[in-house]
């Protein structure tokens, strides 16, 4: 039987906030059933499939400098809980998050991204750079310190138009789109090989998903796809892919 959890609309968007089964929230679109997060706890699930299975927790922890790509920004969950223990651990931390719809700051607002973190005000500074830039936000590179020793890129394009520019590789790429039907072009061939190119060797690509044709296409694009077990309460396995 499906599970029933909690969702709140908010006006004028298609999106609704849903709590999740560990009290962090999402968004989710009632009509489609896309939601930015697992139901069985959105905050779990970035902790143990990004900041854990990508060995970025034990990197910070051991205040290795860190270099992190997502894909797939989404509410900033990802970036928020990375750049917490980064500040906790006072550790060097270069996060590049590339998102093609930059949620409003109005948006982000509803989804109380302070309640997890020890540092809450980081949540209320993302929020409010996001706002300072406007509701449409254009198209392009933003960039912003949160701490003395973390720093942050927002590119706001489409990922596949991404250029990488003179970036230093990533020790890590959490790969949070939406699922392989909804973001198909992401989840290619040749958009592996790309996030391959910009990971330093022995970095790994972490996500969500673990079906045959993703573990295929990973393979092709020359990862060694990895299944490992998923957080508690959520999926069952999610993936590790090291190059
Ligand atoms: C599952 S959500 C990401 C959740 C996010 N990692 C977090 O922690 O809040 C997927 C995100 O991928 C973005 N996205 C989908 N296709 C994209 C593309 N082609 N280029 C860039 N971003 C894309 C969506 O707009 C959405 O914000």
């Amino acid at each position: 039987m499906r599970r029933h959890r909690p969702t709140i609309p908010i006006l004028g968007t298609p999106w609704s906030v849903q709590i999740t089964d560990d009290q962090s929230r999402t968004l989710i679109d009632p009509l489609t059933g896309v939601a930015f997060h697992s139901a069985s706890g959105g905050l779990a699930e970035t902790k143990h499939v990004y900041l854990h299975n990508s060995g970025v927790s034990e990197r910070l922890q051991s205040r290795q400098p860190t270099a992190v790509l997502e894909v797939g920004l989404g509410l900033g969950l990802g970036l928020l809980a990375t750049l917490d223990a980064a500040i906790d651990y006072q550790c060097e931390l270069r996060y590049v998050g590339i998102e093609k719809e930059w949620l409003a700051g109005e948006i982000l607002e509803h989804l109380k991204l302070d309640d997890f973190l020890n540092k809450p005000s980081l949540a209320a500074d993302f929020c409010s750079w996001r706002k300072s830039l406007g509701k449409e936000v254009p198209e392009g590179r933003y960039e912003r310190e949160f701490g003395p020793l973390q720093h942050v890129t927002i590119e706001h394009t489409d990922a596949t138009d991404w250029d990488p520019q003179d970036e230093e590789k990533f020790d890590a790429v959490y790969f949070d789109p939406f699922a392989p039907d909804v973001n198909p072009e992401l989840w290619s061939t040749s958009f592996f090989k790309r996030m391959q190119e910009v990971l330093k060797p022995g970095g790994k690509l972490v996500t969500y998903c673990v079906n045959r044709k993703v573990r295929q296409t990973l393979s092709d694009a020359g990862f060694t796809p990895k299944r490992v077990p998923g957080p508690i309460g959520g999926k069952r396995e999610v993936m590790v892919a090291e190059f």
